[in-house]
C-alpha cells in the first residue's frame, strides 16, 4: 500500500488518527487525514463535556462534523469515551453516588444511541486504573458509586449500540510486569468469565523516555488476545526524533502485525504541531505536513512480509 491507511488494509488492519474539528479548515492536515487514514477518533469532541455540556441536553455539532466527514470518505470512527473521570462538565464533577449513577448511564446510553450503527468501536471508559504498584482503581466520583461502575457502563453500551465493539481503554498498561497492566487484565478476565460485554482493550501507547516502548510490549497485547478480546493501539505517539523514533514505531507495528487480534493502530494526532505534547516531535509529519523517518518506517513495516 501507497499510505497507512492502504497498507494497514493488506494486513486486515486499520491505521486511524485523533482528529480536531478545529483543524479540519486547514488543507494541509485535512488533506492528510483524507490521503493517509482510515479511521478516525475525535481527539475531544465526544468527550462528556463535549456532548452533554448540560444535564440531558446534548450537543453533537462538533462531533458530527469529524463522524460524517469520516464516514463520508469511507472511513470509520472510534468513540472516545462515553465515560472518564475527566473532562466532566461542570454539573457532573460535583455529583455523586445514585444521582451521578443515573447520570453517568443516561450519557452512555443517550450518546451510544444517538450514534449507533455508526461506530466501530467505543471507548466505553477510559482511564479508571491508578498508576504506581497498587493495581486499583483510580479514585474518582465515578469509582465512588460503586466498585461495578465500569461493567454497568459497558451493559449500558451494548443496549444502546448492539454492534459496536466495546473497548476498556488507558494508558501505561503497555509493560506486563505493570501493577496496572496486571489489574486491567484481571478486570477483563473477570468480565469475560462472568458475560460482561466487552470486546477490546485499547492500548493508548503515549511513549517518551520515561516510558518507552516496553520490551515486552508484544506480550502484552497477546496476554490480552488471549483472553478473547481484540486489541487495539489507540492514542500511539512516541516522543524522539531520526532513526530512533522511526525503529520505536517499527517496533510497535511489528507487534501488532505479530499479534492476530491486534486490529489496528491510532497515532494521536497528524502533524507534530497537531500533538496535545506541548514540546517535541511525537507524529509521523512534521509541522509542515512532511512525511518524517518515522512515517517511513511505519510504511515499510506494515507493507513488510
Ligand atoms: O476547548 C477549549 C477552548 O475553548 C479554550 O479556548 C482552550 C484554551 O486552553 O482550551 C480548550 O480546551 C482544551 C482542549 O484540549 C481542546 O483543545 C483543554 O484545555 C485541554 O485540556 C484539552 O486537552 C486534551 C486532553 O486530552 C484533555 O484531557 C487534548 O487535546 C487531548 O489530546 C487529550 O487526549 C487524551 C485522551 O483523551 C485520553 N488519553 C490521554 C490523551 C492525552 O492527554
Amino acid at each position: 500500500g501507497a499510505t497507512l491507511g492502504a497498507a494497514a488494509a493488506e494486513k486486515g488492519r486499520y491505521f486511524g488518527t485523533a482528529v480536531a474539528a478545529g483543524r479540519l479548515g486547514d488543507s494541509t492536515y485535512s488533506g492528510l487525514l483524507q490521503r493517509e487514514f482510515d479511521m478516525v477518533t475525535a481527539e475531544n469532541e465526544m468527550k462528556i463535556d463535549a456532548t452533554e455540556p448540560n444535564q440531558n441536553q446534548f450537543s453533537y455539532g462538533n462531533a458530527d462534523r469529524i463522524v460524517n466527514l469520516a464516514r463520508s470518505q469511507g472511513k470509520r470512527v472510534r468513540g472516545h469515551t462515553l465515560a472518564w473521570h475527566s473532562q466532566q462538565p461542570g454539573w457532573m464533577q460535583n455529583m455523586s453516588g445514585s444521582a451521578l449513577r443515573s447520570a453517568m448511564l443516561n450519557h452512555v446510553t443517550k450518546v451510544a444511541t444517538y450514534y449507533a450503527g455508526k461506530i466501530y468501536a467505543w471507548d466505553v471508559v477510559n482511564e479508571a486504573f491508578q498508576d504506581g504498584s497498587s493495581g486499583a482503581r483510580r479514585d474518582s466520583n465515578l469509582q465512588r458509586t460503586g466498585n461495578d461502575w465500569i461493567e454497568a457502563a459497558f451493559r449500558a453500551a451494548r443496549t444502546a449500540d448492539p454492534n459496536a465493539k466495546l473497548c476498556y481503554n488507558d494508558y501505561n498498561t503497555d509493560d506486563w510486569s505493570h501493577a496496572k497492566t496486571q489489574a486491567v487484565y484481571r478486570m477483563v478476565q473477570d468480565f469475560k468469565s462472568r458475560g460482561v460485554p466487552i470486546d477490546c482493550v485499547g492500548f493508548q501507547s503515549h511513549f517518551n523516555a520515561q516510558s518507552p516502548v516496553p520490551s515486552n510490549y508484544q506480550t502484552t497485547l497477546q496476554n490480552f488476545a488471549n483472553l478473547g478480546v481484540d486489541v487495539q493501539i489507540t492514542e500511539l505517539d512516541i516522543e524522539g526524533s531520526g532513526s530512533a523514533q522511526a525503529s520505536n514505531y517499527e517496533r510497535v507495528v511489528n507487534a501488532c502485525l505479530a499479534v492476530t487480534r491486534c486490529a489496528g493502530i491510532t497515532v494521536w494526532g497528524i502533524r507534530d504541531t497537531d500533538s496535545w505534547r506541548s514540546y517535541g516531535t511525537p507524529l509521523l509529519f512534521d509541522g509542515s505536513g512532511n512525511k518524517k523517518a518515522a512515517y517511513t518506517s511505519v510504511l515499510n513495516a506494515l507493507n513488510a512480509g
